[in-house]
């Protein structure tokens, strides 16, 4: 089926982060701490799909994909996309490379993944969590606010929390804080008005 016949039908993009008290995300190109449970949770969410045989994609800059660690690839129900403006081959695990975000969008609306996806995860870095929140079809920010001060040199992109609402008691997320190596949490979820982004 060529581009243009195919059926448009959208996917529900989710961005997923975790940030300190001022944004934080990153340091030195990793992550500026070490909490295994925070990080199995964001494992949890990208792995898991509703319906059997699905697949979820994952939208990875390419400093955040270099970051994560290979031994955990590749990740069960998953298709990588790595955006990248200079690399041309694909590195191991990755499906596919895309120029920017119009590109997954146009590869989501072609066969094989406009069949096989279920879920868009958006992980970062921040040029691609502030281009994907815009998008019509982004509902969700799956955002862990970390209580904590940490040397960040990477921030999360300010987004309106008017039109991105704290939603409490999320399905599938504990509500309460959990508390990690001395370093205390909370898993939110932050759901978009689309009335609001309209507007
Ligand atoms: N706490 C969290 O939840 C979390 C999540 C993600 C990342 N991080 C941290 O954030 C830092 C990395 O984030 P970052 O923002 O510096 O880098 P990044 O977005 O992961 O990577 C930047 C590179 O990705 C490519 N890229 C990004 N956006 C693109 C776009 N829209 N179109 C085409 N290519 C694009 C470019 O690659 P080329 O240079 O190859 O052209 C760019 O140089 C690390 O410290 C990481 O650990 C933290």
């Amino acid at each position: 089926m060529s581009k243009s016949d195919a059926p448009i039908t959208s996917k529900p993009i989710k961005l997923i982060a975790a940030a300190c008290n001022n944004m934080g995300i990153g340091l030195n190109g990793n992550l500026p701490w070490n909490l295994p449970n925070e990080f199995k949770y964001m494992l949890n969410k990208l792995t898991t799909v509703e319906q059997p045989g699905k697949k979820n994609l994952l939208v990875w800059g390419r400093k955040s994909f270099e970051s994560f660690d290979e031994n955990l690839l590749p990740l069960a129900n998953s298709v990588i996309v790595l955006l990248t403006r200079k690399l041309s081959d694909l590195p191991k695990y990755v499906h596919y490379i895309c120029r920017d975000e119009a590109e997954v969008l146009e590869l989501l609306s072609m066969p094989p993944l406009s069949e096989e996806i279920e879920t868009v995860w958006v992980l970062g870095g921040v040029e691609c969590y502030k281009n994907m929140m815009r998008h019509p079809w982004c509902n969700h920010i799956y955002f862990t606010d970390i209580m904590a001060d940490f040397e960040c040199d990477t921030f999360f992109p300010e987004f309106d929390k008017d039109i991105f609402r704290l939603k409490e008691n999320y399905p599938g997320v504990p509500s309460e804080i959990q508390e990690e190596k001395g370093v205390k949490y909370i898993f939110q979820v932050y759901e978009k008005d689309q009335a609001k982004q309209d507007q």
